[in-house]
């Protein structure tokens, strides 16, 4: 049984794993063969995708300590991934101690690692749920426990939203979720994109058809539909590395094997 649960014998090692590939690409442990190999599929015809995970990972880290500073003390991050220091929580307790955080994935490896390494502090919970069944999520009991819709809330929805393809309704699940929110509640959002490698994301698509989710890369103007309802903060909707880097702006060559646009919304 994992910490949450969930019987080990039941986490599929036979098909490559998306979330255990962006583990690999970081340098992570958390993977199998399998994912290995499928990876390498990937590094053959789009050697930039580690450069763009950690770009990623690096927006995710400046958009958190951004929204603990700004006095978000409450998110919900789904789509957590396999836990990678450092994590939304301990990102968040840089800036403030008393930021409540409820991961959400519904990958039972990431539930497995769950309990070390995402819990413990007291103000976090995780708990396996599917981004696609709003309701299911905001009613759970940790959510519950952890969440005031009276306040301000941070929504994360890093990497993840390729995962629902069109006719699932992206737009439609991001709504549920914003009509739970209250005014001032931010949404923070970064989606893999072809924009800017047009002739090999089919074939790095192909590659995760094969893998237990299909991947849905979208245009500029898609993802920033996806806002909806939210208005756009500084930098708007970039390449991650343009997210307010904490450094110089980076180079067109650094941005040239970016894969991935970021942005962060304020609900009115
Ligand atoms: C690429 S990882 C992103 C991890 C982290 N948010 C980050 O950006 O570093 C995507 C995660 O989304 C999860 N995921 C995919 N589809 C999901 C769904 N329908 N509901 C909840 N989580 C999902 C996967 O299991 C995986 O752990």
């Amino acid at each position: 049984m994992t910490d949450q649960g969930f019987p080990v014998e039941e986490i599929d090692t036979s098909r490559p794993h998306p979330a255990r590939m962006y583990d690999y690409f970081l340098g992570g442990r958390d993977n199998y063969e399998v994912d290995r190999e499928a990876a390498h599929r990937v590094l053959d015809v789009a050697p930039e995708v580690p450069a763009s995970a950690r770009a990623n990972r690096d927006f995710l880290g400046r958009a958190v300590r951004h929204l603990a500073r700004s006095g978000i003390r409450q998110i919900i991050d789904i789509g957590t991934g396999i836990p990678t220091s450092p994590n939304t929580h301990e990102l968040a307790h840089s800036v403030s101690p008393d930021v409540r955080v409820a991961y959400i994935d519904n990958d039972p490896i990431v539930a497995t690692h769950a309990g070390a390494r995402l819990l413990g502090t007291g103000n976090t919970g995780f708990f396996l749920g599917d981004m696609r069944e709003p309701a299911t999520i905001l009613d759970h009991p940790t959510i519950g426990k952890l969440i005031d819709f009276d306040q301000p809330v941070a929504l994360m929805l890093v990497s993840v939203l390729h995962f629902v393809k069109d006719d699932e309704d992206p737009a439609g699940m991001i709504a549920a979720y914003r009509d739970a929110l209250p005014s001032g509640s931010l949404l923070v959002l970064s989606h893999a994109t072809g924009d800017f490698h047009l002739d090999h994301v089919d074939e790095v698509l192909e590659v995760y058809k094969k893998a237990s989710a299909s991947l849905t890369a979208r245009t500029h103007a898609e993802v920033l539909a996806l806002f909806d309802g939210f208005e756009l903060i500084e930098p708007g909707l970039v390449q991650v590395p343009l997210w307010r880097p904490d450094g110089p702006e980076p180079d067109p060559d650094e941005l040239r094997g970016i894969s991935v646009y970021g942005g962060v919304g304020r609900k009115a």
